[in-house]
């Protein structure tokens, strides 16, 4: 059944939040429409009971068709952060329960560690057949609705976008886009730091399963050789892991073949005997039909929400699988940048942080053997702990 669509109103300005607020209309957004979320009108009425967040706000771009969803979580722990991930997905509901499901993501990654941001996260769904022509204007766009919010929400890169966007948005709401091109002062990309905390969660996990910290003979298979996979590739290879690959871009695979890592078909990637299996690609990789194939003692990657449902943890415990929550093992990127850019970090301070993603992911999964439930569960309560901790 095809999904029904929230209606766009540009009618005496009915902005409205979807949870509570009082922002004032703006004029200036000419070409983004305010929205009515009727009731009833999708499955936006199943969705946001259950989630447990503070605000979402959506907004309809009339010159591309494009929708703007913007999730935010949770203000407890500071204002939030979150990457805009722009794509297009087959339904408004699957890109609002895609932002809703990574934004309480980015309020765990941050919380576990005491970081004191916030987490949100903002999905473009462009239609298909999106133009690159008209992606300037679409972020420029994006990026006055950002101006808009004011300090509440600052944004990163994510899947979709780049730190040339992020310069794009930042031109326009300055202070509001992370992980701006170095060449105009910014941090840079965010995948070095997110690949050497996936590679220090990786550590600590081969520590707890195997008894030694250095991957150095233990078979890691990274699906996804992005710009995150390919870094985390470098560190094992130096590290003396023998490692694999699996990728359906024919270009990636082509370039790190040239490269001398050694390629599975990504049909092969889960059934493939190795230590360490590394999601570096999609979410919901871990479900029913993949965990029952899996062939590793560990599962520690950098792509978000990994797991297709809360379930599916104990299902990877009940067969003897140590899965690093994503959350914990990917928040070196996010981090670092918004350390630098917005707290004052130094340069060495950030790379501390980052590598300390190692002794948290231990503590998380000492915690679960010790209170016997899931490495997902033991985080998530680390965080509720330092959530609940915080000043209302
Ligand atoms: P990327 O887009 O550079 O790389 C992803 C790679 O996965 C691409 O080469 C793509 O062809 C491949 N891929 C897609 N579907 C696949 C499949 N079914 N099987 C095998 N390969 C597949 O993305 P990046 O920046 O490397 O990020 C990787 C993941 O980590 C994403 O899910 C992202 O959301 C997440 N992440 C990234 C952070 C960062 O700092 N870049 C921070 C936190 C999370
Ligand atoms: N894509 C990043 C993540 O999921 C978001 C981000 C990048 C936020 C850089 C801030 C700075 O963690």
């Amino acid at each position: 059944m095809k999904d029904p669509q929230p209606s766009p109103s540009g009618e005496g300005g009915a902005k409205r939040r979807v949870r509570g607020g009082h922002r004032q209309p703006d004029d200036r957004n000419d070409s983004i429409l305010r929205v009515i979320v009727r009731r009833g009108s999708s499955r936006i009425d199943r969705a946001l009971p259950e989630w447990g967040g503070e605000e979402v706000i959506v907004r309809y771009d009339c010159a591309t068709g494009a929708w703007i969803i913007i999730a935010i979580h949770s203000t407890r722990l500071g204002p939030t952060v979150g990457g805009t991930r722009l794509k297009s997905y087959r339904t408004f509901s699957d890109a609002l329960g895609d932002a809703l499901r990574l934004a309480e993501g980015m309020t765990n990654k941050f919380a576990v560690f005491g970081f004191p941001r916030g987490g949100a996260k903002a999905v473009i769904n462009v239609p298909q057949g999106f133009q690159e022509s008209q992606r300037v204007p679409l972020l420029h766009r994006y990026a006055r609705l950002l101006r808009q919010l004011g300090e509440i929400f600052t944004t990163g890169p994510d899947v979709g976008t780049s730190s040339v966007d992020m310069d794009i948005i930042d031109a326009v709401a300055p202070g509001r886009a992370h992980s701006r091109s170095r060449s105009v002062g910014g941090s840079g990309s965010s995948s070095p730091a997110t690949a050497l905390g996936v590679f220090k969660a990786m550590g600590a996990a081969s520590e707890i399963v195997f008894g030694s910290e250095s991957l150095e003979g233990r078979s890691v298979l990274v699906q996804g050789a992005g710009k995150v996979g390919e870094t985390l590739l470098d560190l094992l290879v130096s590290d003396g892991a023998p490692v694999a690959f699996t990728d359906i871009d024919r270009h990636r695979v082509a370039e790190l073949k040239k490269r001398r890592f050694a390629f599975v078909e990504p049909d092969e990637a889960y059934a493939y005997p190795c230590d360490v299996f590394a999601p570096c690609a999609l979410g919901g990789i871990l479900n029913r039909r993949t965990i029952p194939r899996l062939r590793c003692k560990i599962v520690v990657g950098a792509a978000n929400n990994q797991l297709h449902r809360p379930a599916d943890a104990d299902a990877l415990q009940k067969r003897g699988i140590v899965y690093v929550p994503d959350f914990v093992a990917n928040a070196g990127g996010a981090m670092a940048i918004t350390g630098l850019e917005a707290l004052g970090w130094s340069e060495a301070e950030a790379l501390d942080r980052v590598r300390s993603i190692g002794a948290v992911t231990r503590l998380v999964l000492l915690y679960a053997r010790e209170n016997a439930v899931t490495p997902e569960e033991a985080a998530r309560r680390i965080a509720q702990d330092h959530l609940s901790a915080a000043p209302p």
